[in-house]
């Protein structure tokens, strides 16, 4: 194992730079492989890329367009070889991660055509073996990978090396992860649609470049990220197999470092600050760890952890143990909006104003109920004047099945057989045309898109009746980002900016939801939130702004941990049914059938996580609730 470069990486096997944010890092990686193309363009020399797809290197791609644009970078003399490709799949196809590259990198580049190399999804099966041995022959002609980009998928593979794979793999074919299709799903519409197979490079062929950074932004990579450094290697964990490379380094941001030692346990790996937020952290940890309420902590408990210094300075036990506990104890009400004459010094929230004006951001209908169902219920019942934002239409994430059958129902009540001139029936054979003539090659036409997103607020409207909320609290903003883009591949304008700062002048509100941007930050509710981080930007010093509380949800992907949270509202069981009630008339979004392996629906998930968490809060030795939703306060 190479040796550490500080006391704090001691666990770490791959040199890791973290990033405040995942532009930050793309930024960084731009600059060396642009400081790399330009070393040997004056040297003569040609340099060869190997390229990864996904979301991950879309912000990596960005920049050096940019550099190519404004900095005169040029790609002339750039020969690249992708890591992979769907099998089945045409270029033309546009989850084809030929046409992504397309898209994304060498139409905007002066890269010459002949320079490019994709492994071919399209060849019969009798020629693959063949090909794969050309494209390794290729790369090894053109004189090997100066630096491979790599992302990483949550299965800890690397191109499409699914654990499994073996440290001397080369390019061949390979089946894909269940867990892979399943994230897919959404960019194929259904996880039927995803390919079954793929060719990629191997392990082996990877560890051949001389230089490998590997990506990766957001929390939903954090636990595999964290795995592939700091475990032994292993063929289980592909990542973790290019732990021994000479000249390798990970570039990740901060959700995505969040299960590294050094920030998880960081009194694990060497002395500490002990500030607030870290001290209430570690003792929660602790009593999970120990399986001991924390008032039953005792000095030994820390000691053995690591955390002997914890009590040197701010013990005894006993009253590290109440002042946490206290603390984890004031940040349970059932008044998120604040209890109206009542001490609020221990609350979460202020008592006045009473009732609160409250705005709930939505980025997709169905997260606000999946994420905060059960106090959505809590504010309208305790009088607060409540309005919900649905950011998105959500209509690309409708199945045809179901515009399908909306057409249909529109053509009967026009009745004449379908051939109505009303203006509904008109648009209504229109969507019925486009999907008929809709292929795999094309995306949604306006008219479709149109219908889906109307089927999304029709589900709205019934969850939100379900939770209480009248419906004319509903706002709809279609941002434009959303209309114009595709998954993963989301770029904010203006527009969307200034929808929101509008919507937040007219409604000033006194306390605003909204969920975090940790997960993915190329997903639709990250997007959404940088809309509504710039539109408070935009109204800093609009009065209404001095007095109002931003207060995090989150998707139901992944909870906050218990010391993380600053509020915590339970429910009883019969609020959690309602809660589960309203998730349910989000009917679009249920899984598809058989073919779907997804396997909890939404409404599953949430209602696991919101009991899980009570049950923490059981162990942690708080009171014993049936379920609770969290929020974080958002500085
Ligand atoms: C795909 C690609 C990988 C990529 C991974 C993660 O499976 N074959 O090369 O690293 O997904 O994708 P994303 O960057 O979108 O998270």
């Amino acid at each position: 194992m190479r040796s550490p470069s500080s006391e704090a990486q001691q666990r770490e096997r791959i040199p890791t730079e973290i990033y405040a944010t995942a532009d930050a890092g793309a930024q960084a990686i731009a600059t060396e492989i642009a400081a790399l193309i330009r070393a040997n363009n004056d040297a003569g020399r040609p340099t060869v890329l190997g390229l990864a797809t996904g979301s991950t290197p879309v912000r990596l791609y960005r920049q050096l367009i940019r550099m190519h644009r404004e900095e005169k970078l040029s790609f002339r003399h750039v020969i690249t070889f992708n890591l992979d490709e769907y099998y089945g799949l045409p270029p033309t196809h546009p989850e084809s991660y030929r046409r992504f590259m397309q898209e994304q990198l060498f139409g905007h580049i002066d890269i010459l055509p002949e320079n490019i190399h994709v492994p071919d999804g399209t060849l019969p099966r009798a020629q693959v073996f063949q090909a794969c041995e050309q494209y390794e022959n290729a790369i090894s002609a053109a004189g090997g990978i100066d630096l491979q980009v790599l992302g990483i998928g949550r299965t800890g593979h690397v191109g499409f090396n699914e654990p499994g794979s073996t440290r001397e793999s080369r390019t061949r074919l390979v089946t894909l992860d269940a867990l892979t299709r399943r994230d897919a799903a959404r960019d194929f519409l259904g996880e039927a649609n995803v390919p079954r197979h793929a060719i990629t490079m191997g392990v082996g062929t990877i560890l051949k470049a001389r230089r490998i950074r590997l990506l990766a932004w957001g929390e939903a990579k954090a636990q595999i990220t964290a795995f592939a450094i700091e475990r032994p290697p292993a063929e289980a964990l592909p990542a973790s197999l290019l732990q021994n490379h000479p000249d390798i380094r990970f570039a990740i941001d901060r959700p995505a470092s969040f299960e590294l030692t050094r920030i998880k346990h960081p009194w694990l790996v060497g002395p500490v600050t002990w500030e607030p937020a870290l001290v209430r952290r570690a003792v929660a940890w602790l009593s999970l760890e120990t399986k001991k309420p924390v008032l039953k902590l005792l000095e030994e408990d820390y000691s053995e952890h690591g955390m002997a210094d914890l009590l040197t300075e701010q013990g005894p036990a006993y009253g590290l143990n109440i002042r946490i506990f206290n603390e984890l104890q004031h940040t349970i009400t059932g008044w998120p909006g604040g209890k109206p004459n009542e001490n609020d010094k221990y609350r979460p929230e202020r008592a006045h104003p009473h009732p609160k004006r409250v705005v709930v951001f939505s980025p997709e209908p169905s997260d606000d109920v999946l994420g905060m169902g059960g106090t959505l219920r809590r504010l309208i019942e305790q009088g607060h004047d409540v309005v919900v934002v649905y950011q998105t239409s959500g209509n690309l994430a409708v199945p045809d099945e179901e515009a399908a059958m909306a057409t249909d129902l529109v053509l009967e009540l026009a009745g004449n057989g379908g051939t109505s001139k009303n203006p509904e029936a008109v648009f209504a054979r229109e969507v019925r045309t486009n999907l008929q003539q809709k292929s795999a090659f094309t995306s949604d036409t306006p008219a479709i898109r149109r219908l889906k997103g109307l089927i999304r607020r029709g589900e709205a409207k019934a969850s939100l009746k379900a939770c209480g909320v009248p419906v004319d609290r509903l706002r709809f903003l279609d941002l434009p980002f959303y209309e114009k883009g595709r998954y993963r591949q989301f770029v904010i304008e203006d527009g969307d900016v200034k929808a929101v700062a509008d919507l937040l002048r007219e409604l000033r509100p006194n306390q605003i939801f909204a969920t975090g941007q940790f997960n993915d930050p190329s997903s639709v509710a990250a997007v959404c939130f940088e809309t509504i981080r710039r539109a408070l930007a935009l109204t800093k010093d609009e009065p209404w702004q001095q007095e109002s509380r931003m207060w995090l949800y989150r998707s139901p992907e992944k909870d906050w941990d218990a010391a993380e949270i600053d509020m915590a509202v339970p429910f009883s069981p019969r609020e959690l049914a309602g809660k589960i009630q309203a998730i349910y008339q989000h009917k679009s979004q249920r899984s598809q059938g058989p073919f779907d392996s997804g396997l909890h629906e939404a409404w599953q998930q949430a209602e696991q996580r919101n009991r899980h968490l009570a049950k923490v809060y059981d162990r942690l030795g708080l009171a014993e609730y049936e379920a609770i939703e969290a929020f974080q306060r958002w500085r």
